[in-house]
């Protein structure tokens, strides 16, 4: 039979919300004139994503795309795979990534250069969650939330085995060394 992982809360719903609401603000400061497309990363991003779009009262459309990185639990293959691609064209517009963590940063690396080909007017990225510790690539966050330890983890739409996003806070899975 096999072993369950426990989640234990890293970040409570209350410090993620204040910190979904201090990216929001720092995004109006700077789009507030001028209606970005918001290019969510799927799946991990979705609970981000529609916490954030309805702290801002500016024009703006959302799109999805889908990349995989992971196998199944918890280590990277790092091969990335472009799974759904963007569905409308972004050329001339201001594009704002919205992923939900930066690990080894391969794959935002890999989206920011597929949407730098379809020229952009301007493109900058957002993440909830970076966890530096394991970066294989630099990238640069415009809109960081919070920094976490080399860990994984799940919750607040980051999965487990596609298990535990349902999470309402951000969590460690016990054990876990990734
Ligand atoms: P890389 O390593 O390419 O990974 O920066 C980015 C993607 O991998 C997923 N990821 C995680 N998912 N807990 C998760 O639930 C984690 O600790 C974790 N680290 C990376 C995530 O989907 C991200 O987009
Ligand atoms: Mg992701």
């Amino acid at each position: 039979m096999s072993v369950q992982p426990e989640p234990l809360v890293l970040v409570p719903r209350q410090e993620v919300a204040a910190t979904v609401q201090r990216l929001a603000a720092e995004i109006k400061r700077d789009y507030h004139d001028k209606a970005p497309v918001l290019v969510g990363v799927l799946k991990g991003s979705f609970i981000f994503m529609a916490d954030l779009i309805r702290m801002l009262d500016f024009r703006l459309t959302v799109e999805f795309v889908s990349l995989s990185s992971y196998g199944k639990g918890t280590e990277s293959s790092g091969r990335v795979k472009l799974v759904r691609c963007l569905a409308s064209p972004v050329r001339g517009q201001d594009v704002l990534v919205i992923e939900d963590i930066v690990d080894t940063g391969l794959t935002i690396a890999f989206l920011l250069d597929y949407l730098r080909k379809k020229k952009p007017a301007s493109l900058k990225l957002c993440a909830l969650l970076d966890k530096p510790a394991r970066r294989k690539v630099p990238v640069t966050i415009d809109y960081l939330g919070l920094t976490v330890p080399d860990k994984f983890v799940v919750g607040y739409g980051l999965d487990w085995d596609e298990k535990f996003r349902h999470l309402p806070d951000v969590c460690v899975l016990e054990g876990s060394e990734d």
